[in-house]
Formats: C-alpha cells, sequence, structure tokens
C-alpha cells in the first residue's frame, strides 16, 4: 500500500467519523420552513401576505428571459394592482457570480427596498438570498460563503419558483460562481431561507421539455440522496418515500402529453419543494459534488449533470445501502425479489426515466485531462461538506475511473 493510498484512506475515515459525529448535531438543529402558498392562483393570494406585512418597496429579482414573459405580468399586474411602488432587478444569469451579487445589491439600496421577491429558476432565487441578506445587513458577499456566516435576516422575502427542481424556495444554501477561481461556493445560513414560498403551476406551463425533465431529475436526486443521507430520519423518509412516487408519476406527465395540465405542474412543484425541505437537513452526495464539477467546468446544466450520474451512483452504493434502495423500490410498486434484485431494479428504473426524458450521455463529454482536478474537487466538497454517504471511494484514481466510465466509455 503506497503512502499516497494509506493518507487517503486516513483522510476517508476521518471524514467519515465527523459526518456520524455530525448527525446528532445535523438532527437536533431547527431548520426554518418558509409559509407555502400552494394553488393555480397563489401569486394572487401572495399579495395578501405582501400587505399584510405593510410592504411598500419590493424588488423583482429574475433574470432578463423570464422579465419579458407574459408569466412575469402575473406577478407585476398584481402589484400593479395593489398600487406597489416595486423596481425590476433582471440581471440574474445562470450561475450567479460575485460580480452579479453585487449589482443586485446596489440595486436594492437605490430602491430603498423593504421587500425582496425572487421569481424564477434555483439561480434567481439563490441570488436573492444573498442580495437580500447583504444589501439589508451591508455584509460583504464573498465573506458570506461557508457555514453559518450569516447571522442576521435580509428584508420580507418571497421565493417564486418558475422550476420544479431546486426546491432553492426552502433551502439553506445559495451557491454562487466564484468567477477568479470558477469554483462554486456554498453559503449555508438559517438565515437565508425565504419567509414566503409560492407554488403557482401557471408559471411553469410554458417550459420548454428538455428544462422541465432536467430540473425535475434535480428534485428527483434531492429526495433520493436525502433517503440515502446517514442523517435521515424517519419522518424525512416518509416525506422523501412520497416525493420519489410522485416525481415518477408526475415527472413523465410534465414531459409529455399533460405539460399544459396544471395538476401535474402543481404537484411537481410540491414534490420539487418537499425534496427542498428535506435535502436541506440531511445534504445530498456523490451525485450532486459529481454535478456540480460538470457544471463549474462544463456549463452543464445542475439537473442534466445529476440525471446523467444518478443511475451510476445509486448501482454503487448497491453493496452498502441494499435495503435503503430496497425500499425506495418498493415505494415505486417493484415489490418482486430479493433486496440486492429490488436495488438493481431501482436503478433500471431510473434509466428507464431519463431515457422516458431523452436524457442520456453522449460519448466524450469530458476530457481526460481534467478527470485529476474535478475528482480531486468532487472529494474535497464530499469530505468537507461533510456529505453523509453511505460509501466512500477508496482512491482518487478509483473516483477517476467511475466519472471516465460514465461519460467515456
Ligand atoms: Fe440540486
Amino acid at each position: 500500500m503506497s503512502i499516497q493510498h494509506c493518507a487517503f484512506t486516513f483522510k476517508k475515515y476521518v471524514f467519515i467519523g465527523y459526518a456520524k459525529l455530525m448527525k446528532p448535531v445535523f438532527n437536533y438543529l431547527s431548520f426554518p420552513t418558509p409559509k407555502v402558498i400552494a394553488n393555480h392562483h397563489a401569486v394572487l393570494d401572495m399579495m395578501e401576505q405582501i400587505q399584510e406585512r405593510g410592504v411598500k418597496r419590493p424588488i423583482i429579482i429574475t433574470d432578463s428571459v423570464f422579465s419579458t414573459l407574459p408569466a412575469f405580468q402575473f406577478l407585476t399586474e398584481a402589484l400593479d394592482d395593489a398600487s406597489i411602488n416595486y423596481a425590476v432587478f433582471d440581471g440574474v444569469e445562470p450561475d450567479p457570480d460575485f460580480a452579479l451579487i453585487e449589482k443586485g445589491i446596489e440595486a436594492c439600496k437605490q430602491h430603498r427596498f423593504d421587500a425582496v421577491i425572487a421569481i424564477g429558476g434555483g439561480s434567481s432565487i439563490d441570488a436573492a438570498k444573498v442580495i437580500n441578506t447583504c444589501a439589508w445587513n451591508n455584509y460583504e458577499p464573498r465573506k458570506t460563503v461557508g457555514m453559518f456566516k450569516i447571522k442576521n435576516h435580509g428584508a420580507y422575502f418571497v421565493a417564486i419558483p418558475t422550476t420544479a427542481g431546486t426546491g432553492s424556495e426552502t433551502t439553506v444554501v445559495s451557491v454562487v460562481t466564484d468567477e477568479i477561481d470558477h469554483q462554486k461556493k456554498q453559503v449555508i445560513s438559517m438565515k437565508i431561507v425565504p419567509d414566503l414560498a409560492v407554488l403557482d403551476p401557471r408559471l411553469m406551463v410554458g417550459l420548454p421539455p428538455a428544462i422541465t425533465a432536467a430540473t425535475g431529475m434535480d428534485a428527483l436526486t434531492h429526495a433520493m440522496e436525502s433517503y440515502l443521507s446517514l442523517y435521515s430520519t424517519p419522518q424525512l423518509d416518509e416525506m422523501n418515500l412520497n416525493t420519489i412516487r410522485d416525481i415518477l408519476t408526475y415527472l413523465p406527465q410534465c414531459f409529455g402529453d399533460e405539460a399544459t395540465s396544471l395538476e401535474c405542474r402543481l404537484k411537481m412543484a410540491q414534490a420539487s419543494h418537499n425534496a427542498g425541505v428535506t435535502f436541506t437537513q440531511t445534504s445530498v452526495g456523490w451525485v450532486h459534488g459529481i454535478a456540480h464539477q460538470l457544471g463549474a467546468l462544463y456549463n452543464m446544466p445542475h439537473g442534466l449533470a445529476n440525471a446523467l450520474v444518478l443511475p451510476y451512483v445509486l448501482k454503487f452504493y448497491i453493496p452498502s445501502a441494499t435495503k435503503r434502495l430496497a425500499e425506495m423500490a418498493e415505494a415505486l410498486n417493484i415489490t418482486d425479489g430479493s433486496e440486492l434484485e429490488k436495488a438493481n431494479k431501482l436503478v433500471g428504473k431510473v434509466i428507464e426515466l431519463c431515457e422516458s426524458l431523452n436524457i442520456r450521455p453522449k460519448p466524450n463529454m469530458i476530457k481526460l485531462s481534467d478527470l485529476s482536478i474535478m475528482s480531486k474537487n468532487i472529494i474535497n466538497e464530499v469530505y468537507v461538506s461533510p456529505y453523509p454517504v453511505p460509501r466512500y471511494f477508496n482512491s482518487q484514481i478509483e473516483l477517476e475511473d467511475f466519472i471516465y466510465t460514465i461519460f467515456n466509455k
């Protein structure tokens, strides 16, 4: 055994021990959740809440594409009707960086805002979490990176997701890209969770099918990684199994003939939200660790990257988490066979779902020369977070081979 291998093994066991020690801490913590309005006219119902809070000068944070869509007018018309003096910052781009956060802070201050309404996908809501707390408390954005660095709430904060995937409207995490080292940095704080989550399916019916598919697979990954997390609890287990069942039922409907059905869009919005509630308490796992690197190095959309990696990671977990995988299979009515057979059938079910959503890896999606740095960054993220996963890789080389098999076979 080489010195390098011994060092890796030592580090691995230190972090496994650390992850186990953190379980009671995570289970003890009380994670805030937003008040939720979920129905076919949720944006209108939101106005009642805003007025009750005495909001007078909200700023809407979104991206420049969404602000031109008719769905955006659901919000602006409701604010106009109530004669509320709002401003719009529509400068959010995919994978927001610190320069963008600074611009958002400036826009909030110029408007003398008293509330934030984030509307859009995960990028808009993630950006708004940091913009709001920094603008309200005069924080330096880069100093908020890490665990629990943000000590105070921002202004009253409403989040309106327009995709069913990230669950960002309820999580304690915001991911910001550092334009200096091109790495994704996590801002984690109980204080950045929105006060109100508005789930309105009318905002989701026009989504392109590929985005519906990728974001839905992100939500499925959250629920599955949460169920497999060592930090899960019986209560979270029940939520995750229901979420997994709902996503397997409603995601294909939203992707296919019933894409305009408000009912199945609402079910997916709720499933995504519930997955956000659970994974924020249990953390995620290798799928997200790998997907974050695919996003950082190749700009691969987060949900797509998760979908491509998920079946392989589930297979990797089989020897250590056969029972947990079999339980997820049973929730999907896969009841025949041994636990091992059920676990394998679950992997098959996820592959089948990806294929039905036109999600397939293309040959040579990643550069071989990137494998080493990518694996190093993934291991750092998984170990340092720590992600309480049921199985760890034995060496960096093993992880490199694993990624190679997914994308370069
Ligand atoms: Fe995710």
